[in-house]
């Protein structure tokens, strides 16, 4: 018998104001146009004034806790994954764990940009298998209209604030790939990357929040070369190889780069879950707003295949290999 941590519920919260291309287009020298065809994006959510990442992430939350029929102090932790925290600390996760209303176990934030989801999963799952815990709330949460430079149209068009959750549970497995739950993890970095995709502020250098910088053409070619190997590398582990996979669920950064990962894996279209054109890039909530979406939707079935797969900031880059 061996540990696996199975999602048991998801959910996900969208900020209620909904920005369209167009909105751009007064703005900046930029058309709905360019954004749709160079990226698949058609609008975006933006946070109201005042209202923060634990704030969507404490709604997400609450959704897949009750979709998983848990209470709250059923959780002995949550890992959040954010790169645009309501404060340098505490973590983001201590205030979704009292706005919760849970007052025991663990709670803390991983950082991995956009990728960030991806390593906070793989950590959890690491976590339960090593007997830490029990039942964790993995969450992705991101404010990035707060990091954007609202001059510059290379960037500013892109992202979208969001959470997505799910509760991650330890059930007893046989130890093969026919199991249900997380089958393998793939986690990498290479930080001599890191002036590609970064944030030029922060508490020890400038004291400020800054603002986010993107050699966007660069990142994009780092992106269709490393996601569709992570990919493979975690399905290699499972011992299972791309046929083998229902669904994939990718990082919502491009629709060229998902479509190009989706050619590289031999897998249709269909099987790809898309939310790109309605949240933009939602940093590391990408993966489970759209977990969150398709499942809210029925799509994944019991027994089914499932890869993620994200890349961004660091350069950081990994892929989560699990079966429904
Ligand atoms: O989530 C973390 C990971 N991030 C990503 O995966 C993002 C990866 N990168 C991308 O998605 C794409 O590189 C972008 C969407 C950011 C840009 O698309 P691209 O096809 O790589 O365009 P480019 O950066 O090579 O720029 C092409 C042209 C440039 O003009 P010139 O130099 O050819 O005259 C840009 O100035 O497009 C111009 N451009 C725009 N034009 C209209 C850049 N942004 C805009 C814009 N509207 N918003």
């Amino acid at each position: 018998m061996t540990i696996r941590s199975l999602i048991t519920g998801t959910g996900h919260y969208l900020p209620e104001r909904i920005v369209e291309n167009a909105w751009f287009e007064d703005k900046l020298d930029t058309s709905d146009e360019w954004i749709r065809t160079r990226t698949g994006i058609e609008r975006r959510h933006f946070a109201a004034e005042g209202q923060t990442t634990s704030d969507l992430a404490i709604r997400a939350a609450r959704v897949a806790l009750d979709r998983a029929s848990l209470r709250a102090d059923d959780i002995d932790g949550i890992v959040l994954a954010t790169s645009t925290p309501d404060f340098t600390f505490p973590a983001v996760a201590t205030m979704v764990q009292q706005g919760l209303g849970i007052t025991r176990g663990f709670a803390y934030d991983v950082q991995a940009v956009c990728a960030g989801f991806v390593f906070a999963l793989a950590n959890a799952d690491a976590m339960l298998r090593a007997g830490l815990a029990r039942r964790i709330l993995v969450i992705g949460a991101e404010t990035f209209s707060r990091i954007m430079d609202w001059t510059d149209r290379s960037t500013c068009v892109l992202f979208g604030d969001g959470a997505g959750a799910v509760v991650l549970e330890a059930q007893e497995g046989a130890g093969t790939r026919d199991d249900r739950g997380i089958l393998a993890s793939d986690l990498n970095s290479d930080g001599r990357y890191r002036d590609l995709l970064h944030v030029d502020g922060g508490v020890s250098s400038t004291g400020t929040a800054g603002h986010l910088r993107m050699q966007g053409n660069l990142v994009f070619r780092h992106a269709v070369e490393k996601l569709a190997r992570t990919a493979h590398d975690a399905l290699d582990k499972a011992g299972l190889t791309p046929d083998d996979v229902d669904w994939l669920v990718p990082h919502q950064a491009n629709m060229r780069i998902i479509t190009a990962t989706a050619q590289k894996m031999q897998l249709p279209m269909d099987k790809v879950v898309l939310t790109v054109a309605d949240h933009g890039n939602t940093s590391a909530a990408s993966i489970p707003l759209a977990l969150a979406v398709a499942d809210a939707e029925g799509r994944f079935k019991p027994g089914q295949v499932i890869v993620t797969e994200a890349i961004g900031g660091g350069l950081s880059w990994g892929s989560v290999v699990l079966r429904w």
